[in-house]
């Protein structure tokens, strides 16, 4: 499709910090009531959510205040290692993200959509570090397609 957007022009298109404060903040919502995730997660999730906010404004082509205060690259498979990440915790953690789209009508036919449901699929199987064998088979699928 030609008209969908370089990951640099999605901030300003989706309407820069409104929109992931927003994103963020559905997103974390549905994590709250869900026993699984809350399983992985710490107790406190405020830490986290505002990380996730500045991570992901930032790598949709916003401020890059996640790299100042985090450091740069993001090493983002790296950062999750201290949590045990399964293949069912990612597509459900996958799933909410994406109904958080929605939610915000970044869906099929968005500009934005693409780039953003690519993004999120591809790189949250890449947080799983438990079962490696089938991650790893997963990643052969997903990369090679
Ligand atoms: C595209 C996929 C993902 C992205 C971009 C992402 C992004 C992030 C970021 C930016 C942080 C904060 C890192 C820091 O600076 O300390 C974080 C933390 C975390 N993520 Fe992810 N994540 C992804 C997938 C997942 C998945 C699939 C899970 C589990 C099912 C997960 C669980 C966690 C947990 C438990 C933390 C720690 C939160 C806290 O300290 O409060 N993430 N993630």
């Amino acid at each position: 499709m030609e008209n969908n957007l370089t990951f640099e022009e999605v901030y300003d298109y989706v309407g820069g910090d409104q929109f992931f404060q927003s994103l963020v903040d559905i997103f974390y919502k549905k994590v709250e009531n869900d026993e699984l995730l809350l399983s992985i997660f710490p107790r406190d999730l405020s830490e986290g959510k505002k990380l996730q906010y500045l991570f992901l404004r930032q790598r949709f082509g916003g401020p890059r205040e996640y790299a100042a205060l985090r450091g740069e690259p993001a090493h983002m498979r790296k950062r999750h290692m201290p949590y045990k990440i399964t293949i069912q915790s990612r597509n459900i953690w996958l799933s909410y993200m994406i109904e958080s789209l929605k939610e915000l009508n970044i869906k099929e036919g968005h500009p934005a959509w693409m780039v953003m449901n690519d993004y999120f699929e591809r790189i949250s199987m890449r947080m799983v570090n438990q079962n490696e064998f089938i991650v790893e088979k997963n990643e052969i699928i997903d990369f090679k397609t």
